[in-house]
């Protein structure tokens, strides 16, 4: 089973991304992902991102980050999410323990749902 979720990973990035980035994340069935990813997803919530990127990530106040993550690079994104772009409404979250520990998962949990292969909604670890 691993295995095969290794593999969907591989193909979730193998259109548009570098392949060192092969590996991102890993998903089964939509909503299994590996701890990593997990971790991202629970920092999103934790952090409500949702509150200005929708539930979906389909944007409100603030940009669709399904379409966001198709363009941003992994070294945007973390300056984005640390430095924030307070003028624009994009808070810093440089002081959050959890973004510092976790910005990479949640950068591997977007860019699946940006590749359309994470489904919105509750995660589950791969079992
Ligand atoms: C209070 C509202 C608010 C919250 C909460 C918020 N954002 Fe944002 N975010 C924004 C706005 C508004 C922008 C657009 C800034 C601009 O115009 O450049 C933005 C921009 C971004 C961008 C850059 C998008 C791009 O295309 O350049 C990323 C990535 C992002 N946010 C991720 C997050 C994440 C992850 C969280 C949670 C840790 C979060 N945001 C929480 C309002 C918010």
């Amino acid at each position: 089973m691993l295995l095969a979720a290794s593999i969907v990973g591989v193909c979730a990035n193998a259109d548009d991304a570098p392949a060192g980035d092969a590996a991102l994340y890993q998903v089964q069935d939509g909503s299994k992902v590996d701890p990593k990813t997990l971790m991202g997803w629970k920092t999103w919530r934790a952090l409500a991102c949702e509150r200005c990127h929708g539930a979906e990530q389909e944007g409100l106040v603030g940009p669709s980050l399904v379409n966001s993550l198709k363009v941003l690079s992994k070294e945007d994104f973390h300056t984005v999410i640390m430095n924030g772009r307070p003028e624009k409404g994009m808070p810093p979250f440089s002081t959050s323990d959890m973004v510092n520990k976790n910005w990479e998962g949640l950068y591997a949990y977007l860019k699946g749902r940006s590749d359309g292969k994470i489904q919105p909604g509750r995660l589950a670890p791969i079992e």
